[in-house]
């Protein structure tokens, strides 16, 4: 039976076409250059993983609990697309044997991400990130670092206009009696509170401290702030990463309620958004210290910082800020291959490859219709061959510009593009 309707793509997903290559690539590159200014280098890992890595990650997470793409395979194996690429890193590094080597391990991975959140803008269920991660050291200047690489990443992408939240939500030693304190104040609230966060209240009640809901925002004014009852180290780690980052000059502002997503943190949080938003659906880039997810993932603990920014954002905001980026042509130059003459124009492309782009246009089209289309590609050059020229091997090229045309050997075509 015949389809009535094409065949669209998956809700949440999207197409990247030629038009809007340019200004992705501007960040890609940016994000690269940035990233190896500071000597981290590319890892790529897989885009499926097993479930149970993913879970380490932290099953009250949403990305784990409720937007997870799980499937199992021919085999029966549970896997998972991979909701953020952190987990995978640590994996990689230990499965690698980077851990091996002179620590910390500096690495970048730019790849897609998969969330079955609800679709909105700058929400997709298949996304991009740059993931930065320095895995094996504790030392507070390289949380440090890695803001100072999103910063740079940030501005070389053309968004200078920035804010960047910080905090630090202490760690094992002094989290759960600061937990208890929250627990505490909270519980005398609960009636008052959304129906989730009564939920979360005993279960993981930082989150209280980032709930959306209207109804809980007026309690978190007095609710007692964990870096008021840090232990030590990480009170002098949290003044640490601050003296660092003031020394950087980068601005920042501290957020007590500030607590992230995803489980796996220990002090250092952050986020950066474009200046002026709010919403958590805004930030561009965001990370954190998480000491405690190797042990998660079962290899030995080892202190690790990093962040990933969300290439579909950045580049939602460059569009909206006006950052251009000159889009190169798909070919410089068009060779027109008339009535038959596929392989003599096949041959002066080759030639002309050598110094350019180069396109043939092979269509059965009238001689006007193949120049409008050479304009419209953005061509330089058009080198024309016709059925009495070919075997001479010469064509004629026309400079789209100027509309200078010449007859040319095949040859000498080259030097003319240069
Ligand atoms: P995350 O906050 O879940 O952190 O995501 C980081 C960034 O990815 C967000 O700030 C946003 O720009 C982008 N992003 C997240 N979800 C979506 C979506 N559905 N659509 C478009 N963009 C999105 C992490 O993923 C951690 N792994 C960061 C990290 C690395 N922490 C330590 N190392």
């Amino acid at each position: 039976m015949p389809r009535s309707e094409p065949i669209k793509a998956v809700r949440g997903v999207r197409d990247l076409l030629p038009r809007d290559r340019p200004l992705w690539r501007a960040t890609e590159r940016a994000a690269a250059e940035v990233a190896m200014r500071f000597g981290y280098q590319e890892i790529v890992t897989p885009i499926i993983e097993h479930v149970e890595l993913i879970e380490r990650v932290g099953e009250d997470t949403d990305a784990v609990s409720k937007e997870l793409y799980r499937f199992e395979d021919r085999g029966g194996r549970k896997l998972a697309l991979r909701p953020e690429a952190t987990a995978g890193v640590v994996r990689a590094y230990f499965e690698g044997g980077l851990n091996q080597g002179p620590q910390p391990v500096r690495l970048y991975l730019v790849g897609p991400m998969f969330r079955y959140d609800r679709p909105q803008k700058g929400r997709y269920r298949q996304f991009y990130q740059l993931d930065v991660e320095a895995i094996g050291s504790a030392s507070p200047a390289l949380d440090a670092e890695v803001i100072e690489i999103a910063a740079g990443w940030l501005h070389e992408s053309g968004i200078s206009a920035l804010s960047l939240q910080l905090n630090s939500i202490g760690d094992d030693v002094c989290r759960p009696a600061y937990l208890e304190r929250l627990k505490d104040y909270y519980r005398p609230l609960k009636g008052r509170l959304h129906a989730d966060s009564q939920l979360r209240l005993e279960r993981n009640p930082l989150r209280l401290l980032d709930s959306k809901f209207a109804q809980d925002q007026p309690f978190k004014v007095d609710a007692p702030r964990i870096t008021d009852h840090l232990c030590e180290p990480c009170a002098d780690a949290w003044a640490h990463v601050r003296r660092l980052i003031d020394a950087a000059g980068i601005e920042y502002v501290h957020n007590p309620y500030l607590v992230r997503g995803l489980d796996y943190y220990t002090r250092t949080v952050f986020e950066f958004y474009p200046a002026g938003a709010s919403g958590q659906q805004d930030a561009l880039a965001a990370g954190g210290r998480y000491d405690g997810l190797a042990e998660a993932e079962g290899w030995p603990s080892t202190p690790a910082v990093g962040f990933a920014g969300g290439f579909d954002r950045v580049v939602d905001v460059m569009a909206a800020s006006g950052v251009e980026v000159i889009a190169a042509a798909a070919a410089d130059v068009v060779v027109l291959a008339d009535g038959g003459q596929e392989i003599a124009a096949a041959e002066v492309a080759r030639i002309c490859r050598r110094v350019r782009s180069v396109a043939v246009d092979y269509e059965a089209k009238s001689l006007a219709a193949k120049m409008r289309s050479a304009n419209k590609l953005g061509a330089r050059w058009v080198v024309m061959l016709s059925a009495e020229e070919a075997p001479r091997r010469v064509a004629r090229l026309r400079d789209m510009a100027s509309g200078e045309q010449a007859e040319v050997s095949w040859d000498e075509v080259p030097e003319r593009l240069a």
